[in-house]
């Protein structure tokens, strides 16, 4: 078994889709979930499913103890999922192309600072788009701009306020982002024979 270690920060809808999608997996589990904010909708999901929770706090996060603890669960995967705070890059130098993010827009449109959650649809209604989407990408010191390893699109001709928005792109986030996530795991194992 390979461990996948999930950081989220909010709601936790795409954790606790992840937990479900891994639970009968044979090869990958969650092994832990990792959060900033003690009434995380994921703390609740993580303990439905039996995934032991830790919960820090930023000094906790800056000063090494996360990725301390971090490392005890030998992670073969990271995987942010709402994680609203900034990886400090002594966790991304120790864990290289092995953190991957979710991003609800087609970066490099609308990323970086202040841009999460609902701001980003916002913007997006704002500028009148036609089309949005999501992005999973590989994380760097920089918000939002590792590597991009998958989009897809979504059309916003149904949409008139920045819930609608937000509504569709979370539907096509819990479609997709478990699928990539295993998909990133079978590649490291064949690159690894
Ligand atoms: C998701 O839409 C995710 O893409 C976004 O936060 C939401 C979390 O929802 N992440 C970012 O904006 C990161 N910059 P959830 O807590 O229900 O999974």
């Amino acid at each position: 078994m390979k461990n996948i270690v999930l950081f989220a920060s909010g709601g936790g809808s795409n954790a606790g889709q992840i937990m479900q999608y891994f639970e009968s997996s044979e090869n990958y589990r969650v092994a832990a979930l990792f959060t900033n904010n003690p009434n995380a909708g994921a703390i609740g999901l993580a303990d439905k499913f039996g995934v032991p929770s830790v919960l820090f706090n930023r000094v906790q996060l800056e000063g090494g103890e996360v990725l301390a603890k971090l490392r005890s669960f030998n992670p073969a995967l990271v995987v942010l999922a709402g994680f609203l705070l900034k990886m400090p890059s002594e966790i991304v130098a120790a864990f290289p192309d092995k953190i991957v993010n979710i991003h609800p827009s087609l970066l490099p449109k609308y990323g970086g600072r202040g841009m999460y959650g609902i701001n980003v649809h916002r913007a997006v209604l704002e500028n009148k788009e036609t089309e949005s989407g999501i992005t999973i990408h590989y994380v760097n010191e920089h918000y939002d701009e590792g590597n991009i390893i998958a989009q897809h699109r979504v059309a916003l001709d149904d949409c008139s306020t920045p819930e609608d928005i937000a509504r569709k792109v979370l539907a096509v986030e819990h479609e997709y982002y478990a699928r990539v996530i295993e998909e990133i795991l079978d590649r490291f194992e064949n690159e690894a024979i």
